[in-house]
């Protein structure tokens, strides 16, 4: 029996009834709409609208039917279903009689499909963010790794200092652990049940609310029905997030395609994530890093979609929002199912280390290091910068480095330089040189290490009390 067939004195177009039909994307709901049909029942009978036995006779169809779906996924194959919820009261009502009509009493889908998006969506947050603290420890411990070699960093693409390439990994640990942030951030705002705001005012029956919110584990029921059953917010935050993330990989993504060329040399493609040419022998291919960044596009996409979808909704529901649910889905299985794949690549990559520390000491990398040598002798800095600026520009017509000038050419630029100017020069002077928080000396490195692994260490706990 439809859940709505009463007024209606024609039955459907066929092909409309299929097309609006949700249960074969919504389907995957199945387990919070019972979870929820289940608070909902509880609700009933403390409202005296179930018997006791009633409540008994529910509680157990309802779990028949988690027990069903979970062994044989043929019991989903039910193409009457107009939706999940339609779904769950047809198999209710098949396994223990007219009774399971009761259940819907004093509510709408309109909650329903609220409250089980919210549920779906904490649990996908859930699940993210334990997988990012397995990405975020897989750069941390390639950070280890590389100890103390460096690497050139780059502003507008050129070389610009030479850093750690445990700074640089670092960088993409702190964009993922803001990402780790903004999802919990976004599961604290979704964390309201919907369940009693009825279709659109409220349920007619004295429901208690803060009693299914609970078992829900909710932090407290929804304050305004209307947007209750209209709001997707969760939806929207929680997508727009998934974008932000999936852009944070592509440009990660961009950057080891980059430096995996014959150009840069610093990263040797694992052959276990990449591919080959079908017409080209020699070649072996970034795939996964390209994917990566090409389904970056796909979740960007499904977060304009849906603001698109809900911008000119008057308040309240509205069967578009029906068209939230596959962006949706479909954004956290993308993200899910790339986090580990990049954590597996970041386990198996091979950094050319000798390549990277060479690069790190060519360049006029030092030069901005040379001038703060002069700052610290008390020249003014721009016209420190303005004198290594000529040190440059001699070295490039000669095609040497800083460190080839002799002490009798420096001096010509400035009374300044000295002969400790060398030592300043080098390598690991110039990387102990950016000795604050948050830049690239060692010692801080390995602070910064400490913080990103305590972190980590917070967030796989939380990831273990939500499992
Ligand atoms: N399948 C619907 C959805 O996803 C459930 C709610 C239906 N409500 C209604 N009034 N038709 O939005």
């Amino acid at each position: 029996m439809k859940m709505w067939s009463g007024r209606f004195r024609q039955p459907l177009d066929p092909d409309f009834e299929r097309w609006q039909r949700s249960f074969d994307f919504d389907r995957r709901l199945l387990r919070y709409e019972l979870a929820a049909s289940e608070a909902h029942a509880r609700a009933l009978r403390d409202a005296e609208i179930l018997s006791a036995d009633e409540l008994i006779r529910i509680l157990q169809g309802l779990q028949q039917i988690g027990e069903r779906a979970s062994v044989s996924p043929e019991f989903l194959e039910d193409s009457e279903a107009e939706d999940v919820h339609h779904f769950v009261e047809k198999q209710l009502v098949a396994s223990i009689g007219d009774a399971g009509y009761k259940l819907h009493s004093g509510r709408s889908r309109n909650e329903q499909i609220a409250t089980d998006l919210r549920l779906y969506t904490r649990a996908a947050i859930d699940q993210l963010r334990g997988e990012l603290a397995e990405l975020c420890a897989a750069f941390v411990a390639r950070a280890e790794d590389a100890g103390e070699t460096a690497v050139p960093s780059y502003t507008h693409l050129q070389r610009a200092e030479p850093v750690l390439v445990a700074h640089w990994l670092l960088a993409y640990v702190e964009m993922f652990l803001r990402d780790v942030d903004r999802l919990a951030d976004c599961r604290k705002r979704l964390n309201a049940c919907p369940l009693g705001s009825g279709a659109v005012a409220g349920a007619t029956l004295p429901l208690d609310r803060s009693m299914m919110s609970e078992q829900l584990g909710f932090d407290a029921p929804t304050g305004n029905s209307i947007d209750a059953t209209s709001d997707r917010d969760f939806i929207l935050e929680f997508v727009n997030t998934l974008s932000l993330l999936a852009l944070h990989l592509s440009r990660w993504a961009e950057e080891m395609i980059l430096f995996s060329t014959q150009e840069y040399g610093f990263v040797a493609l694992p052959e276990s994530y990449s591919t080959g040419s079908s017409a080209m022998p020699q070649k072996k291919n970034p795939d996964l890093l390209e994917l990566v960044r090409g389904k970056t596009g796909r979740v960007s996409g499904h977060a304009i979609a849906l603001m698109v979808s809900i911008k000119g909704l008057p308040l309240a529901y509205n069967k578009d929002l029906q068209e939230t649910q596959e962006p949706l889905f479909d954004s956290a299985d993308t993200v899910m199912q790339l986090l580990p794949l990049v954590t597996g690549w970041m386990k198996a990559v091979e950094f050319n280390y000798e390549r990277m520390q060479q690069a790190a000491q060519s360049g006029f990398m030092n030069a901005w290091a040379a001038a703060t040598y002069l700052v610290k002798r008390c020249v003014p800095s721009r016209l420190a910068h303005e004198r290594v600026g000529k040190a440059v520009q001699m070295c490039l017509e000669r095609g040497c480095e800083l460190r080839d000038l002799t002490l009798e050419e420096l001096r010509s630029l400035s009374p300044a330089f000295d002969e400790n100017f060398y030592r300043a020069l080098s390598l690991p002077s110039v990387l102990a040189m950016h000795d604050v928080q948050g830049g690239t000396a060692p010692a801080r490195v390995t602070q910064a290490i400490g913080a990103a692994r305590k972190s980590i260490e917070s967030l796989r706990e939380e990831a273990h009390a939500h499992a």
